[in-house]
C-alpha cells in the first residue's frame, strides 16, 4: 500500500460544525447555517479539531478483507418503498436519536425531512428540545424512551458518556433494531483515558458496543455534521460522497447502508467492528469527501497503530 492521500482531505479546509454553546441559542436551521459559516475554519476534522500529521505510515496489510463499494439504489424519498419494511410503513421507519448536538441534530433534520418518524433525546430532557422539535417535527423524549419501537437507533453522544446511558435502553425497540454508533474517542480533548481502548486495544466501536450490551454499526463517525445537510446527492451524481460502514451484524449493516443511501450518500462496507480502526480519527478516510473509489482506497491505506495524538 502506498502513502497516497487522496486530494481534498487535508488542504480543502472543510467547515466546522457549531459548538455546543452556539447550538443552545439557535432556534432554526437558518441560525445553524449562519453559525456554521461563522465558525468556518480550514483544516479541521469532523469533530472540529485540527488533524495532526499521521504518526505512523500506513502499515502493509496482509489478508485484507474486501472493502466493498456499492452501487446505490436510487435514493428513496417520502412514500417510497424501503428494502427493509418490517413495520409495513412503506419505507418510513421509527428512528431513535440519542444526542441532539452536531450529528444527532442534523440527522434529526434530514431524517424527518425524508418522512421518518424520529424520537430525539439529549441529556437535559425533552423540554430543552422544543426548538428542534418545532423545526423538524421530531418528538423529544427522555433517553429511556428514545429506542421505543425504533427500527434504527443512533447513538450520537460524546464517547465518554456512553456508559451513562440507561440499562435496558433497547428493551422496547423493534426486533432486530440496528444501532448506529457515530462516536469518536478524543482522550486529550474530551473523553479522558479509557482503559478498554488504550490497554485492551479495543476499537472504539467495540468498546461502545460493550457498554451498550448490544451490537453496533459504526457510521458517520468521520462525517462532517454539516455534510449531512449540505452534501447529500442523488444516486449517480458525480460528486456524491461515500461513507464507510463497519459492523458484524450483516442485516443491521444492510439496514444502515440503505438508510445512508436514502440520505444521499454512497456507502463502503469497511468490514467488521474489529476492523473499524480503519475509520477512526486521524485515518485517511476520516473527514474524506470522496466517492466509493477514494473511500475504499483510504480504508486500505489506514494504519492500525493508534496515533500518539489520540492516546490518553
Ligand atoms: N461534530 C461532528 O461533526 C462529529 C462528526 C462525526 C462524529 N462525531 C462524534 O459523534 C459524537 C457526538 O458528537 P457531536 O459533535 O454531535 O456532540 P455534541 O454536539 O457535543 O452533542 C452531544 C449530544 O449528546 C447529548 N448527550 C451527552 N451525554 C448524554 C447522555 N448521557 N444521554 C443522552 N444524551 C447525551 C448532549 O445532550 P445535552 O446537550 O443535553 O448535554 C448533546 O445533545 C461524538 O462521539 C463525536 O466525536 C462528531
Amino acid at each position: 500500500m502506498g502513502g497516497l492521500v487522496p486530494a481534498g482531505r487535508r488542504g480543502e479546509g472543510p467547515r466546522r460544525a457549531p459548538g455546543p454553546r452556539a447550538r443552545e441559542d439557535r432556534g432554526a436551521r437558518g441560525d445553524a447555517r449562519r453559525e456554521r459559516s461563522l465558525s468556518s475554519a480550514g483544516g479541521r476534522d469532523p469533530d472540529g479539531s485540527r488533524p495532526p500529521a499521521h504518526a505512523a505510515p500506513p502499515a502493509s496489510l496482509s489478508g485484507d478483507r474486501p472493502l466493498r463499494g456499492r452501487n446505490a439504489a436510487p435514493p428513496k424519498g417520502v412514500g417510497h418503498e424501503h428494502d427493509t419494511d418490517p413495520a409495513g410503513t412503506g419505507g418510513l421507519m421509527k428512528i431513535g436519536i440519542i444526542g441532539a448536538g452536531n450529528i444527532g441534530g442534523n440527522l434529526t433534520r434530514r431524517l424527518t425531512a425524508l418522512g421518518h418518524e424520529v424520537a430525539v433525546a439529549n441529556s437535559r430532557g425533552p423540554e430543552t428540545l422544543t426548538a428542534l422539535a418545532q423545526e423538524t417535527g421530531a418528538t423529544p423524549v427522555t433517553v429511556d424512551r428514545a429506542a421505543q419501537g425504533a427500527e434504527i437507533v443512533v447513538v450520537a453522544i460524546p464517547f465518554k458518556n456512553v456508559p451513562d446511558l440507561p440499562e435496558g435502553l433497547f428493551d422496547g425497540a423493534a426486533p432486530g433494531v440496528a444501532v448506529i454508533d457515530t462516536g469518536n474517542y478524543y482522550p486529550r480533548r474530551r473523553d479522558g483515558r479509557i482503559a478498554g481502548v488504550e490497554d485492551e486495544g479495543l476499537t472504539e466501536s467495540r468498546w461502545t458496543e460493550r457498554q451498550l450490551g448490544r451490537p453496533v454499526i459504526k457510521a458517520f463517525n468521520g462525517t462532517y455534521a454539516e455534510d449531512i445537510l449540505d452534501r447529500h446527492r442523488p444516486a449517480g451524481a458525480a460528486d456524491r460522497i461515500a461513507l464507510p460502514v463497519a459492523g458484524d451484524d450483516e442485516a443491521a449493516k444492510k439496514a444502515v447502508r440503505d438508510l445512508i443511501e436514502e440520505l444521499g450518500f454512497d456507502t463502503v462496507d469497511s468490514g467488521g467492528l474489529d476492523d473499524s480502526w480503519r475509520q477512526q480519527p486521524d485515518t485517511p478516510v476520516y473527514g474524506l469527501r470522496e466517492g466509493i473509489e477514494g473511500v475504499t482506497r483510504a480504508l486500505a491505506e489506514a494504519s492500525p497503530v493508534r496515533p500518539e495524538a489520540f492516546r490518553g
